[in-house]
């Protein structure tokens, strides 16, 4: 059984706007699975719909099995936390949380058990009678996710929750939430346009691009195996580099840039001449004295980034590429006469 499973999804906004393009997606029991892409590629809207705010315009939603097109909000037992659903700022943080309890008529004293325990998951216990203001933003965005989990929800909703927080805290929150989903076992469903984010919280990303899915899979899958340009460049450091295949045999292809050959791997069947291109991420290629083969560039920018530096290198046909390169020594100068080295591995054709 599937926490949540989309099948042939869409939604339209009047006549013009189809902000989400006939989607299938399965969120498996107890996973974490984030909706990653750039801005108005229909994340929100998808998320907007698992929770009822929103009605497909076409396709079924379930929920553990049961369709819940037309199952409103109240009766969808779902935990929800959006980058702007602001506490009530009137009411302590005991009625706060305990408010979706409230609402569901359980006892006074059950809900001051459950918003104890609550508090406790997300590491703020005995902070009842304050009130949000006397809260630090990370400590409200935490509230938020009691208020979200104290109703013990079939699946955990949550839209750019870090967004409003700033770099040390987002970091330190996306430990947070990625210990209490796994301790509670909810199955969960983040937004986010922060690749990083993306990468290191989930078990299966979901890409999204102009309302359609373009890839889905496992962090490590999506980042070192994407299937499209988009994809590649969304998810960081992404080099693409066009040249002639010259052969090509079992998943290995020797791609001609001028007079040298790069080697790369494919799972296409290509023919010798076909004009491809392949796709290196910066941190796979290694930048060595020249002389020994490679690839012949010139270093024409550098940024020092402490424990890295980040090269501008030029291929003798003009082509730019991003290296990174983690720093033991001095970096590289501008001007300086390099060799690359990557691995046929991690040179993919798309
Ligand atoms: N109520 C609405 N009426 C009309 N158009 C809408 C409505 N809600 C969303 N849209 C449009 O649908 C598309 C998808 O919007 P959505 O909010 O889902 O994007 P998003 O991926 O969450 O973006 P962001 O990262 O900026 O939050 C956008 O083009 C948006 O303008
Ligand atoms: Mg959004």
């Amino acid at each position: 059984m599937h926490a949540v499973e989309l099948s042939q999804v869409t939604k339209r906004f009047g006549h013009n706007i189809i902000a989400v393009d006939n989607i299938d997606l399965v969120v498996a029991a107890g996973s974490f699975v984030t909706l990653l892409g750039p801005s108005g590629c229909g994340k929100t809207t998808t998320l907007r719909m698992i929770a009822g705010l929103e009605t497909p315009s076409a396709g079924e939603i379930r929920i553990k099995d049961q369709r819940i097109n037309d199952v409103p909000i109240h009766k969808r037992n779902l935990g929800i936390v959006f980058q702007n659903y602001a506490l009530f700022p009137h009411k302590t943080i005991a009625a706060n949380v305990g408010f979706g309890l409230k609402y569901r008529n359980v006892a006074p004293d059950e809900i001051g058990r459950r918003v104890a325990r609550a508090l406790d998951m997300v590491r703020l216990p005995g902070v009842e009678e304050r009130y949000p203001t006397q809260l630090s933003g990370g400590q409200q965005q935490r509230i938020a996710l009691a208020r979200a989990l104290v109703i013990e929800p079939d699946v955990l909703l949550l839209d750019e929750p870090l967004s409003a927080l700033d770099a040390n805290l987002r970091e330190e929150m996306r430990v947070e939430i990625k210990n209490i989903q796994r301790r509670v076992g909810i199955a969960t469903v983040f937004v986010t346009h922060d690749q990083g984010e993306a990468l290191a919280m989930s078990d299966h990303v979901v890409v999204m691009n102009k309302g359609r899915i373009e890839q889905a899979g496992a962090p490590r899958e999506v980042y070192e195996h994407p299937h499209s340009a988009f994809v590649a460049s969304f998810l960081g450091n992404a080099n693409f580099i066009t040249g002639q295949v010259r052969s090509a045999a079992d998943g290995h292809a020797q791609v001609a840039l001028g007079a040298h050959v790069l080697n790369a791997t494919t799972e296409r069947r290509l023919q010798a001449g076909e004009s491809v291109t392949v796709v290196v991420r910066a941190e796979k290629i290694d930048l060595l004295p020249p002389g020994q083969g490679g690839l012949p560039g010139t270093v024409a920018d550098v940024d020092y980034l402490g424990a890295l530096a980040r090269y501008q290198i030029t291929l003798e046909d003009g082509t730019r590429l991003l290296s990174l390169a983690s720093l033991k020594d001095k970096p590289l100068a501008v001007g300086q006469l390099v060799e690359l080295r990557i691995d046929p591995q991690h040179c993919r054709i798309l």
